[in-house]
């Protein structure tokens, strides 16, 4: 079997670009499946023009039946590399449609194989941290020995420590223990991708990140962390018995630890993000008249590269490529 040998997250660049693009009109106008639909029919049609024969093993949409790549598409133009694909058009469609900080569009590809699937077990519990701290961090200890670990490791207090959590009722007591025990909390709304990519990210200004959120995003995560070298620890985490009982019943452990080579395996590993809304990870997308600006990240963990990049699009010449419309009003207003 071929692996991949290009860096084809160079390529996975312009489908985020696309999706955020797409997605970004639809900023705090109340919308959320309008954003979603937008982000995945530019999406998919920027992947399907990538050399490679992928399937979606992360898709996402089933939760509330959003407009979705999904799970087992085919994706790229059907020639070799052989590859697993993870993708979230929009994480954060909620922020999107609030115009809230925080959304970004991300998709990784790994070897085929080689990611884990949830199947239909919608939730993980989560920890991870950057470089700087990645050996020491333990889910099965309590948070409190977690943020006493991370703090010596980075030569800091426990006071400086700085804990992402999402905003959830479910959240509550651990949110009491982090500030029993005298650390900071980030608390954001959606979004936990962009999240724990803040605790790898220099001066991210966050040295954890816990709680329950999405497991199709914690494979995301995962696929971004081996490209930072940062650590990411999750258990399958179920609403409720009938969920457990549907866990067991598919083979699948509740109890076991999901080590980041578990959520996605080998070295080979590409990811792409761009913002589509501004956050403290990436900005978002600038509509500028006749141009379209972006801000993305792009990474591969076999060469451990990361790239910053910022791109200019030409709304117009793009329509007469790709037949997707990023500009309707300008155009309409500007003959
Ligand atoms: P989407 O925008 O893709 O729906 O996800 C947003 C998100 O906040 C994720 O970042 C997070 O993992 C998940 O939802 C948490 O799920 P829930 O909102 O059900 O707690």
């Amino acid at each position: 079997m071929a692996i991949p040998e290009r860096n084809l997250a160079l390529e996975l660049v312009r489908g985020t670009e696309a999706a955020a693009m797409a997605a970004g009109r639809w900023m705090g106008r109340g919308d959320k499946n309008e954003a979603d639909g937008a982000a995945v029919t530019a999406m998919r049609y920027m992947l399907n023009t990538i050399a490679m024969d992928g399937t979606v093993v992360i898709g996402e949409g089933e939760k509330d039946e959003a407009p979705m790549l999904f799970n087992g598409e085919r994706l790229g133009s059907g020639v070799s590399p052989e590859v697993d694909i993870a993708v979230d058009p929009i994480d954060g469609t909620r922020l999107t449609a609030m115009g809230l900080p925080g959304a970004i569009s991300v998709v990784a590809l790994s070897e085929k194989g080689t990611m884990y699937d949830p199947r239909n077990i919608f939730y993980m519990n989560k920890l991870a941290t950057g470089p700087d701290a990645a050996g020491v961090i333990d889910i099965e200890a309590p948070i409190e020995e977690n943020i006493k670990r991370v703090a010596k490791k980075k030569a800091k207090s426990v006071g400086d420590v700085t804990v992402v959590v999402l905003d959830r009722p479910r959240h509550d007591e651990i949110k009491s223990r982090i500030r029993q025990i005298g650390a900071r909390i980030k608390l954001i709304p959606d979004g936990d991708v962009a999240g724990a990519l803040l605790t790898c990210k220099e001066e991210g200004g966050a040295d954890l990140l816990v709680g329950i959120g999405g497991s199709p995003e914690a494979v995301i995560t995962a696929c971004a962390i081996k490209c930072l070298g940062g650590n990411m620890q999750c258990k399958l985490w179920v609403r409720d018995e009938k969920e457990a009982e549907e866990s067991r019943a598919m083979g699948l452990d509740l109890d076991a630890v999901l080590t980041l080579d578990d959520l996605v395996k080998g070295d080979n590993v590409f990811f792409a993000a761009t913002g589509v809304t501004d956050g403290d990870f990436l900005k978002g997308v600038r509509y500028e008249g006749r141009r379209i600006r972006t801000f993305s990240m792009v990474m591969r963990s076999k060469s451990g590269t990361v790239r910053y990049v910022e791109a200019i699009h030409h709304p117009k010449k793009l329509c007469t490529i790709s037949g997707i419309d990023y500009a309707p009003e300008y155009e309409a207003n500007h003959q």
